[in-house]
């Protein structure tokens, strides 16, 4: 088992990481004192495959546990959907002193997330994330939001967890295409810091795909780390330090949007890590080696593929509309997260449209 500190001077916590510790949660909730009442927001499928495990360890341990489901996907980060869960917890909250847990991938953790901060002005939380994705990203920093029509998580909070709970046996029960999409934040992390993590998933990618535990347990605590330095260093982004970790997102979101979330967000994020590096490349700040490094890694684990990737329909217009809704754009003034070299970006504002506009043409009309 394998314990990260996420330092923060007001809410610390522990991302704790190991391999079939499901059934001990409650283990480890007991000493954090958040309540004897637990509500599991979950999806039907991670219910059916682990709510029980999870229920187990936590009523071993003398807590009650309650479930309430919603649909997996996009939609049920909506505002409809948050209000009627939160209708469903103060219904069940009669006597009681509830915790949220958020047992789910990333669209669970950001609702549950959000729910948990504005119910009564903010109860205490915990993350169990069950994706490769959200246990590397989302369930770590405490970002909780929903989506409005016009945009991704216009509607937040930030509302730390008091404990991320990452048991990587649960992987071993993700599709292919699930499993596959959690790599592009993975790399992602490779190119934004650390390229001898970039040199080990490029070293290990045979291993990593068939999901071999030590790989993948290696992979998923240094990630784990770099995401909570980072938090550590400027919890609410007010520092231009947390920015780097939208390397990929500002295109990224917005394919991911305007394919109607067809497209799942580490697949867009991988698009756009091909479109923020060619737009580094374009102003001469990323070396083409690099770039193609990049490309070719992204590509091994099936990201670069348009059979995985639907793109068909989306319009380069309709792109840079959405990416001008980037929370990071300031007034009229774009900004983006550009690679120097694998292991290094920057936030730079001002990208000339032209420049942009190719780098969307090369990648979306491929
Ligand atoms: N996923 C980006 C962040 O947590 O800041």
């Amino acid at each position: 088992m394998a314990v990260v500190n996420v330092k923060l001077k007001e809410n610390p916590y522990k991302i704790i990481i190991g391999h079939g510790i499901l059934k001990d949660a409650g283990k480890v909730l007991r000493p954090l004192k958040i309540g004897e009442d637990a509500v599991v927001i979950t999806n039907p499928l991670i219910n059916r495959l682990h709510g029980r495990t999870l229920a187990g360890g936590l009523k071993r341990r003398g807590f009650s546990v309650k479930f309430f489901e919603v649909p997996d996907g996009e939609q049920s980060k909506s505002a409809f959907a948050a209000v009627a869960l939160l209708k469903k917890i103060a219904q069940y909250d009669t006597g009681k002193k509830i915790f949220i847990v958020a047992f789910g991938g990333g669209v669970i953790g950001d609702l549950a997330g959000f729910v948990a901060a504005i119910y009564k002005r903010g109860i205490p939380y915990v993350q169990v994330p069950t994706t490769l994705l959200a246990q590397v990203d989302p369930a770590i920093g405490g970002k909780a939001a929903i989506d409005l029509e016009a945009g991704k998580n216009l509607v937040g909070a930030f509302h730390q967890p008091k404990v991320v709970y990452s048991d990587v046996k649960v992987l071993t029960t993700l599709n292919d295409r699930q499993y596959r999409n959690g790599f592009a934040e993975i790399i992602k992390y490779g190119m934004i810091r650390d390229k001898k993590l970039f040199e080990f998933i490029s070293r290990n990618t045979k291993k990593l795909l068939a999901r071999d535990l030590s790989a993948l347990t290696r992979v998923v605590v240094r990630c784990s780390r770099i995401k909570a330095d980072v938090v550590g260093a400027d919890e609410k982004e007010t520092k231009g330090i947390r920015t780097i970790l939208n390397f990929g997102h500002t295109a990224g979101h917005a394919i991911e949007a305007a394919s109607r979330f067809k497209c799942f967000h580490g697949e867009a994020v991988a698009l756009g890590m091909a479109i923020a590096s060619e737009i580094s490349h374009q102003k001469g700040m990323l070396r083409l080696n690099d770039q193609l490094r990049l490309q070719g890694l992204l590509g091994a684990f099936g990201l670069m593929d348009k059979k995985n990737v639907p793109l068909r329909k989306l319009n380069v217009d309709q792109i840079i509309r959405l990416m001008a809704r980037d929370k990071k754009f300031q007034g009229k003034k774009n900004r983006f997260v550009l690679a120097g070299r694998i292991g290094q970006v920057k936030v730079v504002e001002g990208v000339p449209e032209k420049i942009i506009r190719a780098a969307l043409n090369k990648w979306l009309k491929r």
